[in-house]
C-alpha cells in the first residue's frame, strides 16, 4: 500500500501530537459532564478510537452510520441513516467524531436529528477539515487540523475501502483514482 501513496502529510507522530492536544482541550471542555461520544462510521472509527482515550473525564460512547446522495459539489444532497444510535439523547451532550469533513452534510444532518431529540448540546469533531469544500453552514468545534483539497488516504479513510488501515495520511497516487 505505501508505493501507492505520492507523500505522507501527517505521520504517526504528528498525528499523536494532534490527537492528544485536542483531547487536552475536549477533557477540560466535558470533565463535568459525561457526554455521549458518537463515533460515525465508519472511516472515523480510527481516530475515535484516539480521541476518546486522549480525554480523561467519564464518557459514554455510541455508534452512527450515514451516507450522502447527490452531488457533491451542491448544497442538494441528502443524508440517510443507516445505523441509528442506540443512546437516549435527551438532556445529553453529544459530540459527533468524523475523521474529514468536506461538504458538511452528513454532520449537519446529524447535528440536526440529535438537536430535535432534546440533546443539551450538540458538538463536533473532526481529524481532518477542507473549509474549500463546504457547501452547508457548519463549522467543526474540534478539529486537529485543516487540509486543501487533496485526495488524502489512511488513519481511516479510504479510497474504495482500501488504506483505512494505514498508520499516517497520505495523498494518494493521482493514477490510482483518474
Ligand atoms: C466520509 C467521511 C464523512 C463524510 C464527510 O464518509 O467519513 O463521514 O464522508 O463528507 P461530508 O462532509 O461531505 O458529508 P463516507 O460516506 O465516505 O463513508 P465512510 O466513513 O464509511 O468511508
Amino acid at each position: 500500500m505505501n508505493n501507492d501513496i505520492e507523500k505522507i502529510i501527517l505521520d504517526e507522530k504528528e498525528i499523536r501530537r494532534l490527537v492528544k492536544k485536542l483531547g487536552k482541550k475536549m477533557t477540560e471542555d466535558y470533565k463535568d459532564k459525561n457526554p455521549i461520544v458518537v463515533c460515525v462510521l465508519k472511516g472515523a472509527s480510527v481516530f475515535f478510537t484516539d480521541i476518546i482515550r486522549a480525554m480523561d473525564c467519564p464518557l459514554e460512547i455510541d455508534f452512527v452510520s450515514a451516507s450522502s446522495y447527490g452531488n457533491s459539489t451542491t448544497s442538494e444532497g441528502s443524508v440517510a441513516i443507516k445505523k441509528d444510535i442506540t443512546k437516549n439523547v435527551s438532556g445529553r451532550h453529544v459530540i459527533f467524531v468524523e475523521d474529514i469533513i468536506d461538504t458538511g452534510r452528513t454532520l449537519k444532518t446529524l447535528k440536526d436529528m440529535m438537536e430535535h431529540r432534546g440533546a443539551s448540546s450538540v458538538k463536533l469533531c473532526a481529524f481532518l477539515d477542507k473549509p474549500s469544500r463546504r457547501v452547508v453552514d457548519i463549522d467543526a468545534d474540534y478539529v486537529c487540523t485543516d487540509i486543501d483539497d487533496m485526495f488524502v488516504v489512511g488513519y481511516g479513510l479510504d479510497y474504495a475501502e482500501k488504506y483505512r488501515n494505514l498508520p499516517y495520511i497520505g495523498v494518494l497516487k493521482e493514477e490510482l483514482y483518474k
